[in-house]
């Protein structure tokens, strides 16, 4: 049967301007990395999308290694566009990458202009798509000159294979200093995807102040530290779970070292109404600069518990003292 979207879908969820820039994205947007390769359930990976899409989620990011294989996820996007999306591609924020480990040999991984030009064709062409509305720089790499990784950027937008440029993992220097760059080259950085999450507050120190002050909107990737910040794992850790997959990249040994804070982050949560899931997306957006939580999803129920985050997002002083001293002391 034709897949028709939720005609109420625009009601679901809060949208937040991406900086100082015309693009406004869901404030959950949805990310490809694990559960769309080929070694997981086609059928269920295109329900989690159109579970998403018919609740508001209009942004999915991809980039050119998930999967596995790589390559695998970026193909089965580009099945259920074809099948259900296309009609609506004018009402999707789609995103790649590069700048992982790609394809054998030197031009395959890090940030020259061959390997970045290259890799979004391939990307292009994986999900049957004509341009893709982001195209981001996947990591720093400080063997390439930044000129270099940022023309290429800036040649992958004039050329229209993509409509915005972004950055992803970059410190705080080297943002301001690509920042600079792609202002001169009249193609300014859209937004940039840094890791953020209670476990991981590396962005606190001067990222946030950085992307603020140059009008740069965040999209903060792992939220849930990949599972870790919801009650998946109180009792144990279930098979079916990224941390209990043989190819999950969340590994045991860090779940059984957190496992204590999350106990007693997951009272918080429960004081306050929500799920320990919800409350940690609420916590990362609580900063004006992150635009979205760029969560995943292994099922459909995961996606309709976190959209409504937006029943509760904000915190007491006292909750986030409380919070911080969990993260802090114990
Ligand atoms: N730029 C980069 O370098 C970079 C790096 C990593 C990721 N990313 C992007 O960020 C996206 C999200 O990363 P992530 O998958 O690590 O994010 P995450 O939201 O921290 O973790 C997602 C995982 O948490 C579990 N989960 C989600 N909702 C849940 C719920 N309501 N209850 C219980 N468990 C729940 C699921 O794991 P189970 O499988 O255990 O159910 C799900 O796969 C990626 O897909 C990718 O687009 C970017």
């Amino acid at each position: 049967m034709n897949y028709k979207a939720n005609e109420n879908r625009y009601e679901k969820i809060q949208y937040r301007r991406c900086g100082r820039s015309g693009i406004k994205l869901p404030i959950i947007s949805l990310g490809l990395w694990h559960n769309f390769g080929d070694v997981d359930d086609f059928e269920n990976g295109r329900k989690i999308l159109l579970t998403a899409f018919d609740n508001g989620i209009t942004h999915f990011d991809l980039a050119n290694n998930y999967g596995p294989p790589y390559g695998s996820a970026e193909e089965n996007f580009g099945k259920v566009l074809k099948s259900d999306l296309k009609p609506y591609r004018d009402e999707l924020i789609i995103s790649s990458k590069a700048g992982y480990d790609m394809w054998p040999g030197p031009y395959g991984d890090f940030g020259s202009r061959k390997y970045l030009i290259a890799s979004c064709d391939q990307s292009l062409k994986r999900m049957s798509l004509e341009y893709v509305d982001i195209f981001y720089h996947h990591r720093p790499d400080y063997e390439t000159p930044l000129e270099e990784s940022m023309t290429a950027l800036d040649q992958i937008v004039r050329s229209g294979k993509a409509l915005y440029a972004g950055i992803s993992n970059y410190p705080a220097d080297r943002t301001a200093e690509a920042v600079r760059i792609m202002r001169e080259l009249g193609t300014p950085l859209l937004i940039h995807q840094p890791k953020y999450s209670m476990f991981e507050r590396w962005i606190e120190w001067d990222l946030i102040n950085t992307l603020d002050s140059e009008g740069i909107g965040a999209i903060v990737f792992s939220p849930l530290a990949q599972g870790l910040l919801t009650n998946k794992y109180l009792y144990g850790i279930p098979e079916d779970s990224r941390a209990g997959k043989e190819w999950g990249f969340l590994k045991q040994d860090e779940v059984n070292s957190q496992i204590n804070k999350v106990k007693q982050l997951n009272e918080i949560a429960l004081h306050r109404g929500q799920s320990l899931a919800q409350m940690a997306i609420a916590w990362v957006l609580r900063h004006p600069v992150v635009t979205s939580a760029l969560i995943g999803a292994s099922k459909v129920e995961q996606v309709l518990e976190l959209i409504k985050v937006q029943d509760k997002l904000d915190f007491s002083e006292e909750e986030l003292k409380k919070i911080d001293n969990i993260l802090v002391n114990s």
